[in-house]
């Protein structure tokens, strides 16, 4: 049989990307040696909002909630039922994923799909689990791994287990006493944050001069203080150089050497594209500089009929990315015209309280030379966010361009990742703070700061 689509990969990219398929009456086979669902639902995105749901509970249980007027004299983190309801909500997932496969027609290929040029009829090979399967286009969506720093004594600390990546960090059945976090980015805050509330010593130590990555350099500031007040420490502009059983060596932004006793090290510290050993020479695919398979805006590579989507790509290592490019690829194939676009990606760090962005920052339009105004809110000019968070300090930001265009937003305060939504939606549809404005929003809701915010620029 000869597939219309071979997908290599079963996360968010390949099973969009087949479902899609078969709904729109193409024929796919899906390759995956592991389970379907890839890192986001088996050891990412589910698994820790599942745990970091728990962790809030908790907080408020054991005297969060006081200043609600809700005390409770007992308060415990089971940490085995917790990691245990994470299992069942994975495994429910994936089966819903199994399911949605059965139902798009795909051919579900349990093993590692690896290309193999092309037969003399010029279709494309992709050989797994000891058969070949024949296809007219080919999606690579095989994801990214755990980078693992060049950092002396890493890998032997990974081996015997002193060092732990996100997915086995998901599997430990104890709390340690001592955590260092190599890397401030969203795995590691919530990690972090996680990991603190049910009772660790966390230490963050990132080698950027912020936490955060790219968000809101005030966002950033507001919510290392958050967790600073909640016992968090933070070393950031420091490097670990060294780490040996029981302890990690490195120096901080002032020179000063450190040396930290810990019970667990969490390496995250980024991600890099699986796109080695998939057999990308036998066709010529190239990759581009970030080590990611290079695309166009329509996911085609530079072979005509090969398409990659998802963090194999390396650009926006993000499931909900995942999911359009995947969208467009299939789109593509079957000959409707579809360009995705990455200006209006949202990325949420599921802290306490979550910290939500999409599209430009103030830095980021800088940087870009783009001449841009902001506006800017206390969450607390909500009467929604007064009432349900108490004591909280977050703020929001409209970015816009000379014509009140809405380039960016951001926020921290919840539920900031329910709220950012509406200004993908806003950036993606090019609207301007008028028309903002002139959209009714609930009340009392807290993303009614959106329009407050845009009622003061008309
Ligand atoms: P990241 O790239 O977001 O952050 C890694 C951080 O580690 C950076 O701030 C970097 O400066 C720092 N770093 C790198 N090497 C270091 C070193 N040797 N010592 C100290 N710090 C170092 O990567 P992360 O957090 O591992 O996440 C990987 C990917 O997964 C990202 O693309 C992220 O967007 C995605 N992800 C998204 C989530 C979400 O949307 N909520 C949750 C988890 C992951």
């Amino acid at each position: 049989m000869t597939y219309d689509l071979l997908i290599l990969g079963g996360g968010p990219a390949g099973f969009r990307a087949a479902e899609r398929a078969g709904h729109f009456g193409l024929s796919a086979a899906i390759f995956e040696g592991k389970t379907l669902g890839g890192v986001c639902l088996n050891e990412g995105c589910i698994p820790t909002k599942t745990m970091l749901y728990s962790a809030k509970l908790y907080d408020y249980a054991k005297g969060g909630a006081a200043k609600y007027g809700v005390t409770s004299s007992e308060a415990a983190l089971d940490h085995a039922f917790v990691a245990a309801r994470k299992d069942k909500i994975v495994k429910k997932l994936v089966a819903g994923v199994e399911m949605q496969m059965k139902k798009s027609g795909a051919d579900i290929v349990r093993a590692y799909g690896v290309l193999a040029g092309r037969n003399e009829e010029g279709l494309f090979l992709v050989e797994a689990g000891g058969s070949t399967f024949t296809g007219r286009n080919v999606l690579i969506a095989t994801g990214s791994s755990t980078a693992i720093p060049p950092i002396p004594g890493l890998d032997k600390a990974l081996t015997s287990g002193f060092a732990v990546t996100n997915r086995e960090i998901l599997s430990m059945t104890e709390i340690p006493a001592r955590l260092v976090v190599m890397g401030a980015g969203a795995i590691g805050l919530e990690m972090a944050s996680y990991f603190n509330s049910a009772g660790a010593d966390v230490t963050v130590i990132e080698m950027l001069d912020r936490i955060g990555g790219r968000i809101d350099r005030d966002i950033a500031a507001l919510l290392q203080r958050n967790y600073m007040v909640r016992g968090v420490k933070f070393l950031t502009g420091s490097r670990i150089q060294a780490v040996e059983n029981g302890r990690v060596r490195g120096t901080k932004a002032n020179g000063d050497a450190f040396d930290l006793e810990t019970d667990k090290v969490l390496v995250a510290a980024g991600r890099k594209p699986n796109a080695s050993g998939i057999g990308l020479e036998t066709l010529g695919i190239e990759l581009g500089s970030n080590g990611g398979i290079r695309t166009d805006e329509t996911m085609r590579t530079n072979v005509p009929g090969v398409f990659a989507a998802g963090d194999v790509k390396g650009i926006s290592m993000l499931a909900h990315t995942a999911y359009r490019e995947a969208e467009t690829a299939v789109n593509v194939i079957r000959g409707v015209e579809d360009t995705m676009r990455y200006d209006a990606i949202p990325s949420v760090i599921y802290t306490n309280p979550e910290a939500a962005s999409v599209g430009e920052t103030e830095e980021s339009a800088a940087e870009k030379g783009m001449d841009v105004k902001t506006l800017k809110l206390p969450m607390l000019f909500s009467g929604r966010y007064q009432a349900e968070n108490e004591g909280g300090n977050g703020i929001m930001k409209l970015v816009l361009d000379g014509e009140k265009r809405i380039l960016g937003a951001c926020m921290l305060g919840n539920p900031a990742s329910e709220i950012i939504p509406a200004m993908a939606v806003a950036i993606t549809q090019r609207m301007n703070v008028d028309e903002l404005a002139k959209t009714v929003f609930p009340h009392p809701t807290v993303a009614e700061i959106l329009r407050d915010a845009a009622l003061m620029e008309i």
